[in-house]
């Protein structure tokens, strides 16, 4: 950034950019290793909807039309799905596009964004980048509490994000908690509920953020298609929100900043429910592994809701990464969220879940923890 000084925007000196993991095959060259598990970013270990790819595969003779910038077909079969106009529908280069529709049509110079101190990193940088204000919200328990998210409202409070269930807690903000913050949080506030892991709540718990849509609340629902339907390599995700909301948002968003073949693919996508039964089964028996295992081994860890689980350690979460990566298994460090203790781990196929776990007992031994 030096070189550059007096000519990028000042705000860019104090963003810290994604740190992309290694690709696998870079690791494996590294390391010299043959098989390689990843298990760092809550990608579908069952691979992507077989329906979506099939349509994938009938749709490449048309790669050189540009996709439909309207996204017809796709938000008309998410407007049936949810029973609204697709007018409340728009579509986004992945969710995380939409995060920065959000704040592009909403924050201005000095407003302020309350964002959860272990909420998705991607809030924080999509407010700086608009030089908004970021406002921390506590989150005791590594999870939202309305209270505290209240205590940090002002007059210059303009937008709220709220991962639901949290990455990279993988924790919910039940029923009750939602209510109590809808029911006083000021309506010159946008409130948006990112439910990227929507697909594995318990519903029995979980809030109905499309009531407060529905509504006419100021209230923006973000879902994905990388998730539960295995297409995160397409990116492509949408808002359920109200009419002049999605008017703001198509007002900033580039015409086509969907593709044609991400489009294609989450239609066809929302048809295979098998799939989707199977992607919900897989991970419910993997938590349930999961937290055998962490019992067994005696590790702390936040109960879920999503497919990945945060695992707290006795040695520093980085270290343990780095050990793990030797042996094969990446998973996600967290200190970069005040986290330095834990790491984040997506929750895998059976052997890759095994794998993990074999390997993390050889690290607690090798160290003298077991
Ligand atoms: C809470 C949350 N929101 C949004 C995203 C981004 O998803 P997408 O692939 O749709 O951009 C993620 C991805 O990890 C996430 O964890």
């Amino acid at each position: 950034m030096n070189e550059l000084s007096g000519l990028a925007r000042a705000v860019l000196a104090g963003i810290t950019p994604y740190e992309p993991g290694k690709p696998i095959a870079e690791v494996q060259r590294e390391y010299g290793l043959t098989d390689v598990v990843k298990l760092a970013s809550n990608e579908n270990p069952l691979g992507p909807s077989p329906m979506a790819v099939e349509a994938v595969r009938a749709a490449l003779g048309r790669l050189n039309r540009y996709p439909d910038a309207g996204g017809y077909y796709l938000k008309e079969k998410l407007a049936g799905w949810f029973k609204l106009p697709s007018s409340m529908v728009v579509l986004g280069n992945g969710s995380a596009e939409l995060v920065e529709l959000v704040t592009e049509a909403f924050v201005e110079v000095g407003d302020e964004a309350v964002i959860g101190r272990q909420a998705f990193f991607k809030y924080c940088i999509a407010v700086q980048i608009m030089n908004g204000v970021v406002v921390w919200a506590q989150m005791p328990e590594l999870t939202y509490d309305a209270e505290a998210i209240l205590a940090r409202v002002t007059s210059k409070t303009k937008v709220l994000f709220i991962a639901n269930p949290n990455n990279p807690t993988g924790t919910l903000m039940e029923r009750e908690q939602v209510d109590y913050l809808m029911a006083r949080l000021p309506e010159h506030i946008v409130a948006v509920f990112d439910e990227a892991y929507w697909d594995y709540r318990d519903p029995e718990r979980y809030p109905d953020i499309l009531e407060f849509v529905m509504e006419g609340r100021n209230v923006v629902v973000l879902r994905t298609f990388s998730k539960s339907y295995g297409l995160a390599g397409l990116r492509i995700g949408y808002a359920l929100t109200t009419e002049p909301i999605a008017q703001a948002l198509n007002r900033v968003r580039e015409a086509f900043n969907t593709n044609l073949i991400g489009q294609i693919a989450a239609t066809a996508a929302l048809d295979d429910e098998a799939f989707l039964r199977e992607v919900i089964r897989l991970n419910a028996e993997g938590k349930r592994y999961f937290y055998r295992e962490l019992e067994r081994l005696g590790l702390e860890y936040a109960p879920t809701d999503a497919n990945f689980v945060l695992i707290r350690l006795p040695l520093p979460g980085r270290e343990f990464f780095g050990k793990l990566l030797r042996r094969g298994v990446i998973v996600r460090p967290v200190d970069g969220y005040g986290l330095p203790e834990y790491v984040r781990v997506t929750i895998g196929l059976p052997a890759e879940n095994e794998r993990f776990f074999g390997e993390l007992e050889g690290i607690l031994r090798e160290e003298g923890h077991i």
